[in-house]
């Protein structure tokens, strides 16, 4: 059982005072090695200071929903386990998006760049022989699997130093949710996709930084996704490309 400082960084918009970013430092006892930094950052809300705003929802890494910056890096705070933070902790809200309140901030920017790509199923031919299903073969199954994990944390997109400069930047979440759909044999609307992420906003402001991939909870390969998607915009079609690469 250790000691632990958690410094947070918080803002308030709405009350003056405390409507510029500063940083409260809170301690805990008894904490635990195997003890998440989530249920810590509970422990200060419920013990200390109820003021503290924070999101989250199914504290099991599946709905995205806490995403914070710690230590200087994009994690989901349910998956962090003390004994890999050390004693003393920087928690901040992710980058490049308006703060609401503390660690809270406004998704509707980086949802409306998830809107922008299609990200849903398009295929208006008639309903397949068998009634049910439009088959499709194993391999090409296996073309998009890797980005139908994502969890629309936010991790990637918010620790990429283009979107921080540029928030018009669709970002690194909404191309691999593209290129979930541009790589489905099945799928009908990749032309569209692939137009709409060849605007200036689109996959050419991505350089190659590469902070999206660590960042990802879901160990998705964005960077590997977006270049994928960069060679199909180039050649103009998706077909073989995966097969190509590897
Ligand atoms: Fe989160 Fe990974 Fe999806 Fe980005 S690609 S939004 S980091 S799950
Ligand atoms: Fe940004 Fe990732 Fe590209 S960090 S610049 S989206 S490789
Ligand atoms: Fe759902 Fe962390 S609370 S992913």
């Amino acid at each position: 059982m250790a000691t632990v400082t958690i410094k947070i960084k918080r803002q308030n918009p709405e009350i003056s005072g405390k409507d510029k970013p500063y940083w409260e430092e809170f301690t805990l006892k008894d904490v635990d090695p195997t003890d998440r930094l989530l249920e810590m950052l509970h422990r200060i809300k419920w013990e200390q200071d109820g003021t503290l705003t924070l999101r989250r929802s199914c504290a099991h890494g599946v709905c995205g929903s806490d995403a914070m910056r710690i230590n200087g890096v994009n994690a989901l705070a349910c998956k962090v386990l003390m004994q890999d933070v050390g004693e003393t902790i920087m928690v901040e809200p992710i980058l490049g998006l308006p703060i609401v309140k503390d660690l809270v901030v406004d998704m509707e920017p980086f949802f409306d760049h998830y809107k922008a790509v299609m990200p849903f199923f398009v295929n208006d031919d008639p309903v397949p022989e068998n009634g049910r299903e439009r088959l499709q073969s194993i391999e090409d199954r296996e073309s998009f699997d890797d980005t139908t994990k994502c969890i629309l944390c936010a991790c990637c997109t918010t620790s990429c130093p283009s979107f921080w400069a540029n928030g018009k930047y669709v970002g690194p979440a909404a191309i691999v949710q593209a290129h979930r759909f541009i790589f489905d044999t099945r799928d009908k609307a990749s032309q569209e996709r692939m137009d709409a992420l060849a605007e200036p906003n689109g996959v050419w402001r991505c350089r190659t930084i590469y902070n999206c991939t660590p960042a990802c909870p879901r160990d998705i390969q964005v960077t590997k996704a977006i270049g994928e998607v960069k060679l199909a915009i180039r050649r103009g079609s998706p077909t073989g490309i995966i097969k190509a690469i590897g």
